[in-house]
């Protein structure tokens, strides 16, 4: 009976081992917590990882360069088989996953891409020209740009410079709105519409209001009507906009204001009426893509990707699964948001 019991005993033990074993370890490292998607995209990825039977070693890094290398560095230490890395600087990253790629340890670009490195594997992210289309073909219509006579003034508001997304947001929805600005039926009375003069570090709220604020005090002091800003997400929206609520411009004469990410800030906006649409890039469907991915790279099977010609990072063109971005306002908010368990009604506000 001992001896049965020990025998038992040393076979789940045994098991358990295996089972350790088999485990993978993902490390995730996204760039803050300070923005609200992050949050969502580290958690929901936690929890369809540990859903699998994957261990998770989640971590943020306070947008700090320095901290996320550390981080990464330590995830390899502890045993990564994989890592999940939204950068925080595309290009920053090169030291430490060349380590990742000398341990053998595949590399996945989460939304952000990459940069000048081999050493990553895929990428995913949302189609990130496609969004800032979706923003420069809303403009287009909301403003009738091809109907009416009297010219429209706008500015302009784009995101960080370090984040490789950033140019394909501002040429996005530049392509759509550039042919009126040749023509003059726009106006960027600041003058501001290359992506340098426009960028926003760090896609700050503070810095694109304080950006905001002059371009108001140096070209709207007297009153001149501003039409629309064109912002690439909504964390620069909701700078521009308490920028122009400090100004005081009413509701009546609030500028279209774009945006991305339908964060709750700035759908509660949207539905008070002062920004007019944003971006909806459901964080759900991301983080699943790339659990798939990633059990896909463990268990040796091909990974599927949709698009193998768009993102260079500048050493190789990386293999990427695009997810759909979609169009968000007042009309279709309650559907995607609400109806898809994305957010409550008290979230909301409603
Ligand atoms: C993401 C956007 C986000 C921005 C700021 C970009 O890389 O694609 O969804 O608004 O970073 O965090």
């Amino acid at each position: 009976m001992k001896k049965l019991f020990s025998v038992l005993l040393l076979a789940v033990l045994v098991l358990a081992a295996a089972n350790t074993a088999f485990a993978a370890r993902i490390g995730i490292s996204m760039p803050t917590q300070s923005l609200q998607r992050w949050n969502q995209d580290g958690a929901n990825m936690k929890e369809r990882f540990e859903a699998v039977g994957y261990e998770v070693d989640l971590q943020f890094a306070n947008n700090n360069v320095a901290l996320q290398v550390s981080q990464v560095e330590n995830m390899i230490l502890n045993g990564a088989d994989v890592l999940v890395i939204s950068a925080i600087d595309g290009a920053s990253l090169g030291g430490v996953l060349a380590v990742a790629k000398d341990e053998g340890i595949p590399v996945i670009a989460y939304d952000r891409l990459l940069m000048e490195t081999d050493a990553v594997s895929y990428y995913a992210t949302f189609d990130n020209y496609m969004v800032g289309t979706i923003q420069g073909k809303y403009l287009v219509e909301a403003l009738d740009l091809d109907n009416r006579t009297d010219p429209v003034n706008i500015e302009i508001t784009a995101g960080s410079p370090d984040d490789n997304n950033a140019r394909f947001f501002y040429q996005g929805a530049i392509d759509q709105i550039m042919p009126y600005i040749e023509a003059g039926k726009v106006v960027v009375p600041s003058g501001q519409i290359e992506f340098e003069q426009v960028a926003t570090l760090e896609w700050s709220s503070e810095r694109a209001q304080a950006r905001m604020d002059n371009l108001i005090a140096a070209n709207y002091a007297g009153g001149q009507k501003l039409h629309a800003v064109l912002c690439s997400n909504d964390s620069t929206a909701l700078g521009v906009t308490n920028s122009l609520l400090g100004a005081g411009f009413t509701k009546e004469e609030f500028p279209l204001i774009t945006g991305q990410d339908c964060d709750i800030a700035n759908t509660k906006n949207i539905i008070a009426g002062y920004q007019a649409m944003s971006v909806f890039k459901d964080t759900r469907t991301l983080a699943e893509q790339v659990v798939k991915m990633v059990q896909a790279i463990i268990s040796g099977q091909e990974v599927e990707v949709n698009d193998t010609t768009t993102y260079d990072n500048g050493v190789f063109v990386v293999p990427t699964y695009l997810c759909e971005p979609v169009f968000a306002d007042i009309n279709n908010f309650e559907e995607l948001l609400i109806e898809s368990g994305y957010y409550t009604r008290e979230q909301l506000g409603i």
